[in-house]
């Protein structure tokens, strides 16, 4: 075996001892092989429309998380830039009677995360990410045009290239298309390049799964599908080769970066796509990932460790950036 000796001429068992290079905290440091850095974390922020300064709301299902207003938002992002955040993804939601069967708020030129967009580049230096579908805009739900019962494709990407050109408009760096409608990322690219937003990048949610693990995020932003369920058009969580796929389309049809979602269940999703292409690769760890942790460590069955913990395995695993709700946790402790 490869540098492996288990017994030598005339020394004692046993020769190889790795324990040496675990023997006090420097020397555990300099061997480290991963390590999570501020630079690579993303903080999600849900800005919702209404909301007056000075009154974030809390989440239930998500403790430590609130909703903001623009300002308090915009406020809230300079405190962690401050610490060293670099980077930011935007989740917006419209008023309740704002909301129609196209998803119209979502391209409202003043909407609530374009004014959110435009604010943050004006005052801030973050990385502004806009995270692009319909569903918290949609009356129905879903993260596309629906009719007769049906998840509609290619009526949809009209409506998704519209948002993201909206969000471009504001001034977003990269559009985040998270609909998982077959072909929206070059529908995107298209809009994006005929008005000469040539600069602005595109990260895709390439394999997103069909999962549990965001029930408190829809819960956080009123975006439960009001019949069925995302299946039609997010991924298995049974299938990895339909991720290599998914990923290969995304990436002919125009990405920059790729990502998987949810994180911590899908870690052999992050290594094979990690192996298998050259693009940048993002993590999600989701609402429900960060819920669990958050809740337990609330409740002193687990220590903030856990945290660290698992973002590094998310590292270690192959992604180069972490979509965390943790960032605002650790921002200042690494
Ligand atoms: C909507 C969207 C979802 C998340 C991000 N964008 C949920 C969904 O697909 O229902 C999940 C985020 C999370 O759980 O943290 N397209
Ligand atoms: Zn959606």
């Amino acid at each position: 075996y490869k540098g492996i000796i288990i017994i030598g001429e005339g020394m004692n068992f046993p020769v190889t001892r790795l324990r040496r290079l675990r023997k006090s905290p420097q020397i555990r440091d300099i061997f480290k092989e991963t390590r999570l850095h501020k630079d690579n974390l993303i903080y999600p922020i849900f800005v919702k429309k209404g909301l007056k300064n000075g009154e974030k709301e809390e989440i239930p299902t998500m403790p430590d998380e609130f909703r903001y207003s623009v300002d308090d938002a915009v406020d809230y992002l300079k405190t962690l830039e401050s610490k060293g955040l670099k980077s930011t993804i935007i989740f917006g939601m419209p008023l309740n009677n704002e909301k129609d069967e196209i998803g119209s708020p979502a391209f409202d030129k003043y909407g609530i995360v374009q004014e959110t967009i435009r604010k943050l580049k004006k005052e801030t230096n973050l990385v502004v990410i806009s995270d692009v579908c319909l569903c918290q805009y949609t009356s129905h739900g879903h993260c596309g045009l629906v009719k007769n019962g049906e998840i509609l494709n290619d009526e949809s990407l009209e409506y998704l290239s519209k948002v993201a050109l909206s969000h471009a408009e504001a001034g977003a760096d990269i559009i985040a298309p998270s609909d998982m409608m077959d072909g929206r990322v070059l529908a995107i690219r298209e809009i994006l390049d005929e008005n000469e937003y040539y600069n602005v990048a595109i990260m895709s949610y390439s394999a997103k799964y069909a999962s549990s693990f965001y029930n408190p995020f829809r819960e956080a932003v009123c975006s439960s599908p009001s019949f069925g369920d995302r299946k039609t058009y997010q991924m298995d969580p049974s299938n990895l080769k339909e991720a290599i796929r998914e990923s290969e389309l995304d990436i002919i049809e125009g990405a920059d970066v790729l990502m998987v979602k949810p994180a911590l269940a899908y870690l052999d999703v992050i290594k094979t796509l990690k192996l298998e292409f050259n693009l940048p690769l993002a993590a999600y760890n989701v609402s429900g990932e960060y819920s669990m942790l958050k809740s337990a460590i609330k409740e002193d069955y687990l220590t903030e460790d856990a945290i660290f913990e698992s973002l590094l395995s998310i590292k270690r695993a192959g992604a180069d950036l972490i979509i965390t709700h943790f960032a605002k946790d650790i921002i200042d402790k690494i």
